[in-house]
């Protein structure tokens, strides 16, 4: 009886606790751990999953790229993720590239061609800036290596958004609650809602398949040579094992003689 009355005593006092802790926790500058979830490409043998990092992407281009760079990937690159070259063609001659100067010296505006980088959505981190009360949209080539968590990062914070803030919790003018990022509150407003993209294979885009999409998208754009290295790793670690196996028999053969 007494074993009972504890246990719901601590259940009352950490739910009382709860919104203190979470206070406390994003003073602390520590976010909310992101869910676990399973990824095609996890494991020695994990291989990316092409029509997901196609709709990745398309998720990408409608969406993010409306605020987020892509710094080192150019538009040829997305063979990687299977467009076939006139796929590529077609996305990249829907943006307008400067280019130039012509033969009078002055640049032009053409479009875009698969050699050139992927668009960048501001000139300037001061125009980023203004754009988005003064926070700064961070390139998301790297995003994935640089958190942690990695994808499942980014599916956390595209999805940790609608919760109600702890009554302690003051959320800042132009911010929404978002427990998974750093300070709890965030300068980038919910970028995905139901049917925010149409997929073209038809699958339907509920903000958790968008966010699991991009995410994996933003893994294969911080790595697109993952699936070589895990091969790499598999040749060189099966090339070891049979070198040790040769190297038991005949030491085995070279002994049984000295005996
Ligand atoms: C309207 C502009 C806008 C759009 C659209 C947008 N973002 Fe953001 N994003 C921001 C800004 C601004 C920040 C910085 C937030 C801050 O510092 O509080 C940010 C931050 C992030 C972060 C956190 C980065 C970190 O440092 O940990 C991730 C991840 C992210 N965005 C992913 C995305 C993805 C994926 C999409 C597309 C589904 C997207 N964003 C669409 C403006 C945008």
């Amino acid at each position: 009886m007494l074993g009972r009355l504890q246990i719901a005593f601590v259940g009352l006092a950490a739910m009382v606790a709860s919104p203190m802790v979470g206070a406390m926790a994003a003073e602390a500058g520590k976010a909310r751990e992101p869910t676990e979830l399973e990824w095609s490409f996890d494991g020695i043998f994990g291989q990316f999953d092409r029509a997901e990092l196609q709709r990745g992407f398309h998720v990408f281009n409608q969406v993010c790229a409306n605020c987020h760079s892509l710094e080192h990937i150019a538009y040829r690159h997305l063979s990687g993720i299977g467009l076939s070259e006139d796929e590529i063609k077609a996305i990249a001659a829907e943006v307008e590239v400067t280019d130039g100067p012509d033969e009078f010296g002055d640049n032009f505006q053409r479009p875009g061609r698969p050699s050139d980088p992927y668009r960048h959505p501001f000139d300037n981190e001061q125009q980023a800036r203004a754009a988005n009360g003064g926070a700064l949209p961070p390139d998301l080539t790297l995003i994935t290596k640089a958190r942690p968590a990695g994808p499942d990062y980014v599916h956390a914070v595209l999805t940790g958004y609608g919760e109600a803030p702890p009554s302690e919790f003051e959320v800042t003018e132009g911010k929404d609650y978002n427990p998974y990022f750093k300070t709890w509150t965030i300068a980038m407003a919910e970028p995905l809602f139901e049917d925010a993209v149409e997929y073209a294979d038809g699958t339907e885009a509920s903000v958790d398949q968008m966010s699991r999409d991009v995410s994996a998208f933003l893994a294969w754009a911080a790595e697109p040579e993952l699936e070589r290295r895990k091969q790499t790793g598999f040749v060189v670690v099966a090339f070891l094992i049979i070198l040790a196996g040769l190297l038991y028999a005949s030491k085995r053969q070279m002994w049984a003689k000295l005996h």
